[in-house]
């Protein structure tokens, strides 16, 4: 076994992102978990409801539409099914992995986000995957960087966290008990600040599990996830490393950039917004309509499992605004 010690921000990256990173595997994600964008088409259909709305609002029928931690373009895949006639679309997945084979040739695959596009920038479940330190309060009450072995994920304490990750947790995590953990969500404020940076104008959303200042949880949230199964994190490349994204410091530094006000609601919310309800059909249309029944039925069911109390429903959903011109 290597003594190989760092935090956990560098170690996760390597693990995630490096040439034999999780994320470089051939299944992607889906082969791991399950996103809203595998549970159901409903999702695809909204979020092209949403690019349309925001390209009306931008008074154009050419928008691009911009896919942050795109997997192997699923998303992008169903919103080009979905997208009314008459709407134009530049689609780019932006994905540290390589473009899978037989990917629909009108998705320009990039590793960066296009700079000045205008239309809808979208991120599910992307910001959960940016990698960042740990902190933990010592027995004085100290913030100490967590050191992590790489080989097998054991952990100890480093030195007091200083600059600014410090100023971070005071602001955004402060931690008060010994014991008490958090994920300094600096890199993740940073990178969705450069995600809203690269519209010219339009709507930048974020959608993940997460938390608000108000509700920490107070050992953090640090999880494995191996084949659909939650597994003991261990950043050696043979796991997802993820953990639940303070959006709200996010949507202050989203904020910044663009001089907008940022919103923060749940995927419940969002989605029945953009007509996605888990109302199931009247019983009077399966004599009607057997098969419009039964078809309205299976519907009901993803949605309701897209918009579920305890689940997918919760998930927040960060929608920055960036003024064209
Ligand atoms: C949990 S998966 C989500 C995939 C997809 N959005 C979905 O909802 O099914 C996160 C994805 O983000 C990608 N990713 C993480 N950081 C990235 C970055 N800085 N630039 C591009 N892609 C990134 C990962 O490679 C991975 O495919």
């Amino acid at each position: 076994m290597t003594d190989d010690w760092c935090g956990w921000r560098e170690a996760a990256e390597t693990a995630l992102y490096g040439d034999e990173g999780f994320y470089r595997r051939p299944e992607g994600p889906a082969g791991h978990f399950r996103t809203s964008v595998h549970a159901s088409s409903l999702f695809a259909g909204a979020v092209a409801r949403l690019l349309a709305g925001t390209a009306r609002e931008l008074g154009t029928d050419e928008v691009a539409l911009v896919d942050v931690g795109a997997g192997r373009g699923e998303l992008l895949t169903g919103v080009l099914a979905a997208v009314p006639a008459g709407l134009r679309v530049r689609a780019y997945a932006v994905e540290i992995a390589g473009r899978p084979p037989g990917l629909d040739p009108r998705i320009e695959w990039c590793a960066e986000p296009p700079q000045g596009v205008t239309g809808l920038l979208f991120a599910n479940e992307w910001l959960d995957n940016v990698p960042t330190d740990l902190a933990e309060a010592d027995a004085d009450g100290v913030a100490r960087r967590v050191m992590v072995r790489r080989a097998d994920g054991t952990e100890r304490l480093g030195d007091p966290v200083s600059g600014a990750d410090a100023e971070w947790l005071r602001r955004w995590w402060p931690l008060t008990s010994p014991g008490d953990r958090a994920e300094i969500g600096r890199p993740r404020d940073e990178a969705w600040a450069r995600a809203v940076a690269s519209l010219a104008g339009g709507l930048a959303v974020a959608v993940d599990y997460a938390h608000v200042r108000e509700s920490r949880p107070p050992f953090g949230t640090l999880t494995g996830f191996r084949a659909g199964r939650e597994v003991r994190p261990v950043p050696d490349g043979s796991c997802d490393l993820t953990s639940h994204v303070a959006l709200d410091a996010c949507a202050a530094a989203g904020s910044a950039v663009a001089g907008e006000p940022a919103e923060v609601r749940d995927q419940r919310a969002a989605l029945r917004e953009l007509g996605v309800s888990g109302e199931r059909p009247p019983l009077s249309l399966a004599s009607a309509d057997p098969a419009g029944y039964l078809r309205a039925l299976a519907a009901s069911g993803e949605a309701a499992e897209l918009t579920a109390r305890g689940g997918l429903g919760d998930f927040g959903w960060l929608s920055q605004r960036v003024r064209a011109g």
